[in-house]
């Protein structure tokens, strides 16, 4: 098979880079290691971004999200029983984020990628890349009934998450990586009960972070912070209610309703970004080249940014006006991936809780009250919240 782009991953990055290609009339195939079906019910992100939302308008995929979605004007911020609204829409001249759970978004770039035809294999078995820093770079994979196959493109776009083959084909000696990783991690629940809130809830308590999100009228989805190496199915229900009424309490007759839990499981907290974002004809997209603490939702955000610089490069590469959005893709793309690193880090100190060390502890509640009394400070917070201006597509 020969085609333009070669994209490795059928997650958000690589189905909606297919997307934006497809329209543009640039060939591409996806080789996706895992069947549709488990790609399809994979359980994770839930928040996009006003700029995340413009990106999947502009690929014609926003039917279901405008329809299903959940338009937020706002979160609550929770500490000391005491609830705080954090405009963010006013905040921001209107731009509001939405819960549509990320499996939905895959669901919709996999439809319109049936209506288009182009071409995508699941269970491409060994995927392995050849030739990158020649012109025609090669995709090597195996079905699962053992046959070879080869892809020959003019690019490589590495969209397979973090556990994929092609971050590891930047070679030893240009590859930097940079990591920190977090002594908590999260427990994930989703509960069959009609959420108790309108909007998300985000709480610091001095037991531990906990929030309240919601995936449809009927369902529920929860988190605590738990030690990371929790075991999620040795957590009892019952316990997993207490610490949840506990940390979202309030002084006021707010009540948390229960149901029954029908998913539960604990999330690791890393930051990780790897630099350079591209080597010879390999470009790097999502999380195969950077990770985030969940806290502040900008893990699937920022694999859709990366997407609006990349396909725009390449844009610029088959209109024939050049290589310079190419050329310098790893750094337009790095200056939102760190702003956002350093929210999500923000936001995950400022909301969970380290035992040990008392001043720390002390200057967490000054932030927190930081939020509440000031106004500018809520503003700023709500800039990055609701998602920086992608670069790349207008
Ligand atoms: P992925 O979605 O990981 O897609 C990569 C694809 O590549 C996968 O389909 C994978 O099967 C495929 N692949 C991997 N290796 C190969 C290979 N060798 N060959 C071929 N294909 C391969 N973000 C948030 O913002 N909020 C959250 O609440 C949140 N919760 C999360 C919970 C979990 C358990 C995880 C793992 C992530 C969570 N994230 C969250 C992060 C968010 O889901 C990711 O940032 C997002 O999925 C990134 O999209 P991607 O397309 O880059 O990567
Ligand atoms: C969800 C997850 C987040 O990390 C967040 O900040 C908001 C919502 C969610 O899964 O619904």
């Amino acid at each position: 098979v020969k085609t333009s782009v070669a994209i490795i991953g059928a997650g958000p990055a690589g189905l909606l880079l297919g997307r934006l290609l497809g329209l543009a009339g640039i060939d591409n195939i996806v080789l996706e290691q895992r069947t549709r079906t488990y790609v399809e019910e994979r359980i994770r992100a839930g928040l996009l971004e006003h700029p995340t939302v413009e990106m999947l308008t502009l690929a014609g995929v926003d039917g279901q999200l405008r329809s299903n979605g959940q338009f937020d004007d706002g979160f609550e911020l929770r500490f000391e029983g005491q609830r705080t609204w954090i405009a963010t829409a006013d905040l921001t001249g209107g731009h509001r984020t939405v819960l549509y759970p990320q499996q939905e978004v895959v669901k919709d770039l996999l439809r319109a990628r049936d209506h288009s035809g182009d071409p995508i294999v699941f269970e491409a078995l060994d995927v392995a890349l050849h030739d990158l820093e020649g012109t025609q770079p090669r995709v090597t994979y195996r079905d699962p009934d053992g046959s070879e196959h080869v892809v020959t493109a003019d690019f490589v776009a590495g969209c397979d998450g973090f556990h994929g083959v092609s971050r590891r084909c930047l070679p030893g000696d240009v590859r930097k990586e940079f990591q920190r990783d977090y002594p908590f991690g999260w427990l994930g629940i989703l509960a069959e009960v009609p959420p108790s809130t309108r909007e998300l809830i985000y709480a610091h308590h001095d037991d531990g972070f906990a929030m309240h999100s919601r995936r449809s009228a009927t369902l529920s989805r929860l988190y605590l912070q738990v030690p990371p190496d929790c075991d999620a199915a040795a957590m009892p229900d019952d316990w997993i209610w207490a610490e949840l009424h506990k940390r979202l309490g309030t002084d006021d007759d707010w009540v948390l309703a229960e149901g029954p839990i029908i998913q539960k499981s604990v999330t690791a907290m890393r930051s990780f970004v790897v630099e350079p974002l591209q080597h010879g004809r390999l470009f790097l997209a999502g999380d195969a080249a950077h990770i985030v603490p969940p806290t502040a939702a900008k893990g699937l955000n920022l694999a859709v940014s990366d997407i609006s610089v990349l396909s725009e490069a390449f844009m610029e590469h088959y209109h024939g006006t050049g290589d310079h959005l190419l050329q310098a893709y790893t750094s337009t793309a790095l200056r939102r991936i760190w702003r956002a690193q350093e929210f999500s880090r923000h936001m995950t100190a400022l909301l969970h809780h380290v035992p040990g060390n008392e001043f720390e502890a002390r200057l967490q509640k000054a932030r927190l009250q930081n939020l509440v009394m000031s106004e500018s400070t809520r503003a700023a917070f709500a800039e990055l919240y609701v998602g920086l201006p992608f670069e790349g597509h207008p």
